[in-house]
């Protein structure tokens, strides 16, 4: 039988000379390991005749929890000192100042069409997408413009190859044919997005965005539409009440087609939206004309409805007092540091509900 207290005595020297935490592992392992010192006396018990069994494993059972708890007291401590040595090396000095940091702005077209986003998806609203590069038949044909319209001049659009099939997309509004053809109806989608024309000037720019909308289902009417224009321009403008007029206006893709002004005044200084004796164009709408429906795969006996095209620079300038479109596109930092909205800006919308 081996002599346990020798083992014993060895292993606590082993124990007393180690300084590093993976030395202990190592020992623990060397001890308790598959082949350990401790483990290998266990295997030895079958070895041992019957009356010196019972003594012999309650002694070594004993070594084992002894060795067992100096070993896991010793790396216990020894964490800790770490621990203590590393808050004495990193200790934070409060009196140093604070570091100053700078935070973006949100572009005022970018929030806007957050904004608008949000409030037409309240009413049942989902927004699609389509590509900036279009071609001639989803920009123009298949919104049922003809060959001979004054859109499709060289000096209005921006075509990008010569047989004039590809070009940068004029208007949203080949948004709705894409939409209508992947699917089936009904639709009630919006689609913001970059537009292009060949324009500069105060109120124009070479590019634009404009908010496309469209609302097709079983009877859907005129009505449908100025309701839901009314809710959107109380919503955005943030007005309990607001003059609308829907005046007669001819696009090839709808059928009446009307342009929507809305009623203003200025009051010191101030652009005011609502009330008031002049107008203020802002969007074009009207029910969807049963070509484009038939171009688009969808059944005008069955299916009619109502699109709109907002231009949302213009929406942005409105609501919020900017007066030249080009600085939108400039990337002047100060511009936008002034005109730019915080990150966490909830869209003014939720406003009413939240204060
Ligand atoms: N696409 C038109 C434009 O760019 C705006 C427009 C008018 C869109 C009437 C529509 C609509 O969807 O129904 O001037």
């Amino acid at each position: 039988m081996e002599n346990l207290e020798r083992i014993q005595s060895d292993i606590l020297d082993k124990i007393k000379n180690v300084s590093d935490r993976n030395s202990y592992e190592k020992i623990k392992t060397e001890i308790f390991g598959k082949k350990g010192i401790i483990t290998e006396l266990f295997k030895k018990i079958g070895t041992l005749e019957q009356n010196e069994r019972k003594e012999y494993a309650s002694k070594l059972n004993f070594l084992k929890t002894k060795v067992n708890e100096i070993l896991e007291k010793k790396i216990e401590s020894f964490d800790q000192s770490e621990i203590n040595k590393k808050l004495k090396n990193e200790k934070i000095d409060i009196t140093l100042p604070g570091r100053s940091y700078f935070s973006g702005k949100i572009h005022p077209v970018s929030q806007v069409i957050d904004e608008v986003t949000s409030i037409f998806s309240e009413i049942g609203f989902s927004v699609e997408e389509g590509p900036d590069i279009e071609n001639e038949y989803y920009n123009f044909s298949a919104l049922n413009t003809p060959e001979n319209h004054p859109a499709r001049d060289m000096h209005d659009t921006f075509y990008l190859d010569h047989s004039k099939d590809l070009l940068l997309r004029t208007h949203t509004s080949p948004v709705q044919i894409r939409t209508m053809i992947k699917s089936k109806p009904p639709f009630k989608i919006i689609a913001p997005g970059r537009t292009y024309r060949h324009d500069s000037d105060q109120t124009h720019s070479p590019m634009f965005h404009q908010l496309e909308g469209l609302h097709i289902d079983k009877n859907i009417n005129m009505g449908h539409l100025k309701g839901c224009l009314y809710y959107f321009v109380k919503k955005f403008f943030e007005v309990e009440k607001v003059k609308i007029r829907f005046r007669p206006s001819h696009f090839p893709f709808t059928e009446p087609s009307a342009e929507v002004d809305i009623g203003y005044k200025i009051e010191d200084g101030k652009i005011k939206i609502g009330d008031g004796d002049k107008w203020l164009e802002i969007l074009g709408c009207g029910m969807v004309h049963p070509n484009v429906l038939k171009n688009a795969k969808v059944n005008p006996q069955k299916y009619q409805g109502y699109a709109f095209g907002v231009g949302i620079d213009r929406l942005a300038m409105l609501k919020y007092g900017i007066n030249d479109l080009r600085a939108f596109f400039e990337s002047d930092i100060r511009w936008l540091e002034f005109y730019g909205f915080d990150p966490l800006d909830v869209p003014t919308n939720y406003r009413g509900l939240s204060r």
